[in-house]
């Protein structure tokens, strides 16, 4: 091995001078949207806890005043910034307002740090399953009508955790779910991460400070100019469910938080409040003319709203195109974009998703648009895949908690050989999305025969090892 290379070093530097433009996170876009007095500082401001730049574990100057500032910008009681993104943030809501053996309701379709929380805080989860679109093959929301039978069948939840919204932008109904959980005495937990920028334009979602979340979190980095990593945990609790939050993250995150990332939140919420409404209109706008000028040519191919009951609104600055009308899948579109010097963030089966955000130009988002016209008149070449998967309609009997799965001693077996063991990861398949095995669950002919049906379908298989799909038990 050569030790005078740095391969990391020399990838990133590759991607800076191909000038690829990004619509993926972080949301400042490879420091578009960041002024000079942060790009000529930033190195600067590498500091540490020393007289004047606060402790962010015991905010008592600047950090302090920068938070209550976001509280403010963001309509909570309280505002703590993150610097191990969303992540630590739904450690923390989960481990600061539920005790051990606690319920809570988790939808099917949640973010692993959930999972993470529920072994960290051995919490017992019932779920639920979002609905599920069986065209796009995409879980969409969990319905209204799902949380509150959820809460007539287990009176005795702590209450619930949200994802508001989802990958592709779909904004759940918030208000109703709220509602429904405060007339019972319940919590409401909100994953908002890709939700940081719904509180600056009444176009855009309802925020969890509308319906009066307990506690809500947002990846900064993902759609406002803030570096990667940086999060906002909002509080709307009381004096003793902030301390106790507080004394959680002291415990999960570093005691050397980087001043790079906390200055980052500083000035995203700086920027969303002096300029997030105009730069949010014109990327509204915009976006609006330029999907309708594409599908006048190609037909709609973007989602739109008013589609799934379920889903309250979608987020207007999140570009998803199905590219099945172009004879390809998702994967060989995002190839192909990179290509012509577009990345996107993600892509699935049948759709390639992008990040816009205020730090995007209309230089950018006519680059885009005109690749996507070129991949559209291209798409012919490939050969089309369809396949139709359903949504697993089962959840497996639950023997043991998260947390006891997942601290047992784990052995390895194929899927083919699990029937009758306990799962200690997460095993499911793409398309649908979701997994249909979680820690501490039964493993089942039933649920074996479907996800070796859908990979037979063409769907990928996650949380197996290799082509004899090994995936972690526990050992009996
Ligand atoms: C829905 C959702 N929740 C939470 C997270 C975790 O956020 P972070 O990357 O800021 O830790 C992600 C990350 O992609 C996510 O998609």
């Amino acid at each position: 091995m050569q030790q005078t290379y740095m391969p990391l070093v020399e990838s990133l530097r590759n991607y800076i001078e191909e000038e690829t433009i990004p619509f993926h996170m972080p949301g400042h876009k490879m420091g578009r949207g960041f002024p000079p007095e942060i790009i000529d500082n930033i190195v600067g401001m590498d500091v540490t806890e020393i007289p004047g730049t606060d402790n962010l574990h015991k905010a008592e100057g600047a950090i302090k005043e920068a938070q209550l500032l976001a509280a403010q910008a963001f309509g909570a009681k309280d505002t703590l910034f993150l610097v191990n993104g969303s992540t630590c943030g739904i450690h923390a809501m989960i481990m600061s307002t539920c005790h051990a053996k606690d319920k809570l309701i988790v939808p099917r379709n949640c973010h692993k740090s959930v999972w993470g929380a529920m072994i960290l805080a051995d919490v017992k989860p019932v779920y639920i399953m979002p609905e599920y679109d069986s065209f796009a093959q995409i879980p969409t929301q969990v319905s209204v009508d799902t949380v509150r039978e959820c809460l007539d069948r287990h009176p005795d939840v702590r209450g619930m955790v949200l994802v508001h919204p989802n990958y592709y932008g779909m904004a759940s109904h918030i208000k109703e779910i709220a509602h429904i959980l405060k007339s019972r005495g319940k919590i409401l937990l909100v994953d908002e991460a890709h939700g940081a920028h719904f509180p600056f334009h009444p176009k855009l979602p309802q925020s969890s400070k509308d319906a009066g979340a307990y506690m809500w979190v947002q990846s900064a980095h993902k759609t406002l100019p803030a570096f990667t990593q940086s999060a906002y945990l909002h509080i709307n609790g009381d004096e003793h469910s902030k301390y106790k939050v507080k004394n959680i993250l002291s415990l999960i995150e570093s005691t050397s938080p980087s001043y790079m990332l906390m200055a980052s939140l500083d000035y995203a919420r700086y920027f969303m409040v002096k300029e997030g409404r105009t730069r949010l209109d014109n990327l509204l706008c915009s976006l609006e003319d330029l999907k309708a000028e594409f599908e006048r040519e190609y037909g709609p191919n973007f989602f739109s709203d008013a589609k799934w009951d379920e889903v309250a609104c979608l987020d207007g600055t999140r570009l998803v195109l199905d590219v099945r009308p172009f004879n390809m899948t998702g994967y060989e579109a995002e190839y192909y974009l990179r290509h012509m010097g577009i990345q996107a963030e993600m892509a699935d089966m049948n759709h390639v998703v992008f990040i816009c955000t205020v730090s995007d130009d209309m230089d950018m988002l006519n680059r885009l648009f005109n690749s996507l016209r070129s991949l559209a008149d291209k798409g012919a070449v490939y050969k089309t895949v369809q396949i139709h998967t359903p949504i697993f309609s089962k959840i497996p009997k639950q023997i043991m908690s998260p947390k006891d799965a997942f601290y047992s001693i784990i052995d390895k077996v194929t899927l083919e050989d699990a029937s009758g063991k306990i799962c200690a990861g997460m095993v499911g398949a793409y398309p649908p999305g979701i997994p249909r095995f979680c820690p501490g669950e039964l493993i089942d002919n039933e649920g074996i025969e479907e996800l070796l049906e859908l990979e037979s379908l063409g769907a990928l298989l996650f949380g197996t090892e290799g082509e004899a799909h090994l995936i972690p038990v526990v050992e009996e």
